[in-house]
C-alpha cells in the first residue's frame, strides 16, 4: 500500500436514485482517528479499472456526528468510475481510501445563532448535506436554508432523508426544490437557477446581508452566476464557500502563461520531503508539474483530479519559490501561508524545498 491509501472495506452500498449510489465503508478502530473528518470533506478512491489505476474524489455526504463514513457516486455520461461503482461494486468489497481531506468546510459552534444558506445542483448536494445536518445538529438556534437544483424528481439525491431533516428542524430548516423538466406552479421553481432567479430568491426568499455563511456546489455555471449575483450585492467573500467537482476549459491566455511557467521551469532542481524523507528532484518539462517530476523520479505523491480542484496533492513550501497554473482548491490564507497545489505546480527559484508532510 503506498502512502496515504489505506484498504476499507464497503459495508453497504445504498442505492440512493436511479442513477446514485452510496457507499458506506468499515472503519477498523485502528484507523477511526485517521478517518475523522470534518463536514463537507471528501475521500480519494483508488481502484485498477480494466488494467488503468483510477482516483477519483467524493464528497461525504454524512455529518460527523453520524458515526459513519459514506460517499456517495452519481453515474456521469463516460464516467470510469461512476459508471463501474454504480454497477459491478458489491457490499464487502474492498477499495483503497485516503483519509478525509478538503476546505469545503466551516468551524460551527453551539453557542452561536446563526443562518446559512446552501444551493446545491445535482451531486452537489453531498458536501452541502454534511454541511446541512452538522449545521442543525451542532448550533441548536441556527438556521439552515437549502435551494436544491434538479433536472427532475426521480434524480433528485436523498429527497427522503431532506424532507425527515425537514419535519425535524421544522422552524431552524427551509427546503426549496428547482426542477428543470418538470412544471409547478411558482414559476421561480421551474428551471435551472439562473441570474434573474437568484435576483427573485434574494429579494423573495432570503437577504444575503442576514446570512453569515453560504456554501455552494453544483455545475460550474451555476455556481459562477450565484457567486457573481451575491459579490454584485456586496456579500464579502469569505461568506462565500465553493465546492468545485471539475473546471472549465483554460483560455487560450491560461494555458500560453502555464505553457511559459512550465519552460521557465525546465531542469530546475527541487527537493521534495515526503514522509519523512528528503529527495532531489529535477523539474521534468514534459510531465509539466512539480508532481509529475515527483512521481516520475519514482516517489509516492499524493494525487486525484490533476486538474486544480481536489487539493489531494497540497504541498507547503519550506524554501525557494513556486508558481501555480491554476487554483481552484486552495483559500487565499492556504495559499499565504506557502501551500501550493503540486500538480499545477513549477519551480521559479533554484533552491526549492516543498514538503507534503506539513
Ligand atoms: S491532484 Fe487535485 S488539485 Fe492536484
Amino acid at each position: 500500500m503506498s502512502a496515504g491509501f489505506h484498504s476499507l472495506k464497503i459495508a453497504e452500498l445504498r442505492q440512493e436514485t436511479p442513477d446514485a449510489v452510496s457507499i458506506r465503508f468499515d472503519v477498523p478502530n485502528e484507523l477511526r482517528d485517521a478517518f475523522a473528518f470534518r463536514p463537507g470533506q471528501h475521500l480519494t478512491l483508488r481502484r485498477e479499472i480494466g488494467g488503468e489505476e483510477v482516483r477519483r474524489n467524493y464528497s461525504l455526504c454524512v455529518s460527523p456526528l453520524d458515526d459513519e463514513l459514506r460517499v456517495a457516486v452519481k453515474r456521469t455520461a463516460g464516467g470510469v468510475f461512476s459508471n463501474w461503482a454504480n454497477g459491478e461494486l458489491k457490499a464487502g468489497d474492498v477499495l483503497d481510501v485516503m483519509p478525509p481531506h478538503g476546505t469545503f468546510s466551516y468551524a460551527f459552534d453551539a453557542g452561536k445563532a446563526r443562518s446559512y444558506v446552501g444551493f446545491a445542483g445535482g451531486s452537489g448536494i453531498t458536501p452541502i448535506l454534511s454541511l446541512l445536518k452538522t449545521a442543525l445538529l451542532s448550533e441548536p438556534k441556527s438556521r439552515f436554508t437549502l435551494l436544491y437544483a434538479n433536472r427532475n424528481s426521480l434524480s433528485i439525491m436523498f429527497l427522503e432523508q431532506i424532507a425527515a431533516l425537514k419535519d425535524r428542524f421544522l422552524d431552524r430548516l427551509q427546503v426549496f426544490h428547482f426542477l428543470e423538466e418538470e412544471e409547478e406552479e411558482i414559476e421561480l421553481f421551474n428551471g435551472r437557477i439562473d441570474a434573474q432567479k437568484c435576483d427573485t430568491i434574494f429579494s423573495r426568499l432570503v437577504d444575503p446581508a442576514a446570512i453569515d455563511a453560504f456554501f455552494i456546489c453544483g455545475p460550474g455555471p451555476m455556481m459562477e452566476t450565484i457567486e457573481g449575483v451575491l459579490e454584485g450585492r456586496g456579500v464579502a467573500r469569505e461568506r462565500i464557500l465553493i465546492e468545485r467537482f471539475t473546471t472549465g476549459a483554460p483560455s487560450a491566455a491560461q494555458v500560453k502563461a502555464a505553457e511559459a511557467l512550465v519552460a521557465r521551469a525546465a531542469q530546475r532542481k527541487f527537493t521534495v520531503e515526503l514522509d519523512g524523507r528528503r529527495r532531489q528532484v529535477s523539474f521534468d518539462a514534459k510531465a509539466g508539474s512539480i508532481l509529475e517530476s515527483a512521481r516520475a523520479a519514482g516517489l509516492s505523491a499524493p494525487f486525484a483530479c490533476k486538474g486544480g480542484v481536489c487539493a489531494t496533492c497540497r504541498a507547503r513550501i519550506v524554501s525557494g519559490s513556486a508558481e501555480m497554473k491554476t487554483n481552484y482548491a486552495l483559500t487565499p490564507e492556504e495559499v499565504a501561508r506557502g501551500y501550493i497545489l503540486t500538480c499545477q505546480a513549477a519551480p521559479t527559484s533554484d533552491d526549492l524545498v516543498i514538503s507534503y508532510d506539513l
